[in-house]
């Protein structure tokens, strides 16, 4: 069969580090060999679709998003020939691979940097942002607000200010230099002939620089991202962009450009608000953000997800509903990071198995490709008590053995300490274990994906939200060609009861997707359901 360009609608994506992972070779550090040998773990799972995060030659100081040679693999996770076996092991199960495009920054270890920094006229000079003045683009924001006081840092070597938008060990490329787009474009080329299946590119708002501005989403930048895909295009048929924008939905809108710059973005504003959603018990933070989300070209896609390695961040949401997210989620000041909250989907849940399922409910049928953090899919724990973000970013918990099954190095040797308390340790929450239990959440995650991929309508279909009298219960049809599905969450923790007007599919019978049961036939009248605290259906309307 000649393969789908428009795939990646289809998807269901597994974001993961190649460090976390599994430890082939007994150095602490999950590796490419490791990764490979646990392909079979991931397609039972259902996805199709791995996103790595970096694994290019880095000091490490910002997980891998400083890289220091944008051609190397890290030494710890292997080498170039194992990356391209993984490749090609996950080809073999149809399982796509996007990896990183970091095009802002580099590490203030790469040779463009160290060469840059020598001296103002070192040939490298203007590969990076250099000022006297460090008062120039004094509106832009400091985005990693809890580690960084300016934008600029003084180069003691060469006597000038760099401009970074990260931390002060990632300079910001220069793209007003055209070498520095060329340089760019040379190493997607290089990516794509490994066989990859795309990129997620990111930091992507911030690679242009103008006085007067936010220096966010200028117009240069999309220019730049439409010649990049240009080349995309030009050189394969079904690789694909999906955009890191933190940014409003009117202004990721033109990331998409009309189908020409990036096909998938991530729906940052939604991710919040299905937080707030549960915790209120009120459809009105999904609704309202839905019904400013503009319409997205064809061949466009939304990527939606819960969790990431990065804090939830709520850059995306007004003060007062940062403070509510904060004083609900985040009560321990240890929690909080930047703007936003370090901790994972089970934690930020309380560990509460119905609350968990019905955010992948939503996760999983709000229009979009839905992307599982890993470990989530088990309901692994965090560690606030580690630096940064590595609090998300703990070994993955194969099993109960030392080490959680990861690795069997000595524990001090680990990149980061196992999950070990009571209620997320390893030896409560790991994959073997789940795997004997039918009724385990990785089960349940499983069958969740089981039942998505059975219906192309939550990945391409229309969606319409039902109005009705509760405001605990988000109900929508997500409709695609003869596919029409009806979905109701139930967003309180107590039970409720809704009336939804259906009288356009008067005749329709619903069947639940989970068991396949007939529900009584829809009429003219109010069509009442009840449901139980925090559940949810998934029904097709069929034709009888
Ligand atoms: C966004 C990444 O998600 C984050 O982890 C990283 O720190 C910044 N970009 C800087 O590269």
């Amino acid at each position: 069969m000649p393969a789908d360009p428009l795939w990646y609608k289809d998807a269901i994506i597994y974001e993961l580090h190649v460090k976390t992972f599994f430890d082939s070779n007994q150095n602490g550090y999950g590796d490419f060999p490791g990764l490979t040998q646990k392909l079979d773990y991931l397609q039972d799972l259902g996805i199709n679709c791995i996103w790595l995060l970096p694994f290019y030659k880095t000091p490490l100081k910002d997980d891998g998003y400083d890289i220091s040679d944008f051609y190397e693999v890290s030494p710890e996770y292997g080498t170039m020939r194992d990356f391209q076996d993984f490749v090609n092991e996950a080809h073999r199960r149809d399982i796509k691979v996007l990896i990183e495009l970091v095009l802002n920054h580099t590490s203030d270890q790469h040779p463009w940097f160290l060469e840059s920094r020598f001296s103002k006229t070192s040939k490298k000079r203007d590969f990076y942002v250099w000022t006297d003045d460090p008062k120039k683009f004094k509106d832009v924001r400091i985005i990693f607000s809890d580690t960084e006081q300016s934008n600029w840092t003084h180069d003691p070597v060469s006597g000038q200010y760099y401009w970074h938008r990260f931390f002060s060990h990632q300079p910001d490329l220069n793209y007003d230099n055209p070498e520095v787009q060329k340089a760019m474009m040379e190493i997607l080329t290089f990516w794509l002939n490994t066989g990859v299946d795309g990129f997620r590119l990111d930091a992507v708002p911030y690679l242009f620089e103008r006085e007067g501005t936010s220096c966010e989403n200028l117009p240069e930048t999309h220019a730049y991202l439409k010649k990049l895909r240009a080349e995309l295009d030009r050189l394969y048929k079904d690789k694909i962009f999906m955009a890191e924008a933190n940014q409003w939905p009117a202004d990721v809108r033109p990331y998409f450009g009309s189908g020409d710059e990036c096909h998938m973005a991530f729906h940052f504003p939604l991710m919040p608000r299905i937080f707030m959603a549960i915790r209120k018990e009120d459809n009105t933070p999904i609704t309202e953000i839905m019904q400013r989300t503009p319409v997205i070209p064809e061949s466009c896609q939304w990527a939606l997800f819960l969790r990431n390695h990065d804090e939830l961040t709520l850059e995306m949401v007004t003060q007062e509903e940062r403070d509510y997210m904060h004083r609900e989620y985040a009560a321990d000041p240890k929690a909080r990071l930047n703007l936003g909250i370090r901790r994972r989907l089970a934690p930020l849940m309380n560990n509460g198995r119905r609350q968990m399922e019905l955010l992948n409910s939503l996760l999983f049928s709000l229009p979009g490709t839905p992307v599982i953090y890993y470990g989530d899919e088990i309901g692994m724990g965090d560690n606030i008590h580690l630096g940064d973000r590595n609090g998300v970013r703990t070994p993955m918990q194969w099993n109960g053995n030392p080490n959680a099954g990861f690795s069997e190095v000595s524990a001090e040797k680990l990149y980061a300490p196992v999950i070990s308390d009571p209620l997320y340790g390893y030896q409560a929450i790991n994959v073997e274990a789940q795997s004997m239990t039918q009724s385990s959440f990785l089960h349940w995650t499983k069958r969740m994906i089981r039942v998505r991929k059975n219906f192309k309508a939550f990945g391409r279909g229309s969606i319409e939200f039902l109005e009705h009298k509760n405001p605990k219960i988000l109900a929508y049809i997500r409709a695609y060609e003869n596919e029409t599905l009806l979905i109701v969450n139930n967003l309180s923790r107590y039970a409720q009861a809704v009336e939804l007007d259906m009288k356009k599919y008067n005749g329709r019978e619903p069947v639940e997707l989970w068991g396949n049961t007939k529900f009584p036939k829809i009429g003219e009248l109010p069509y009442l359901l009840t449901l139980g605290p925090h559940s949810f259906y998934w029904f097709r309307l069929s034709k009888v």
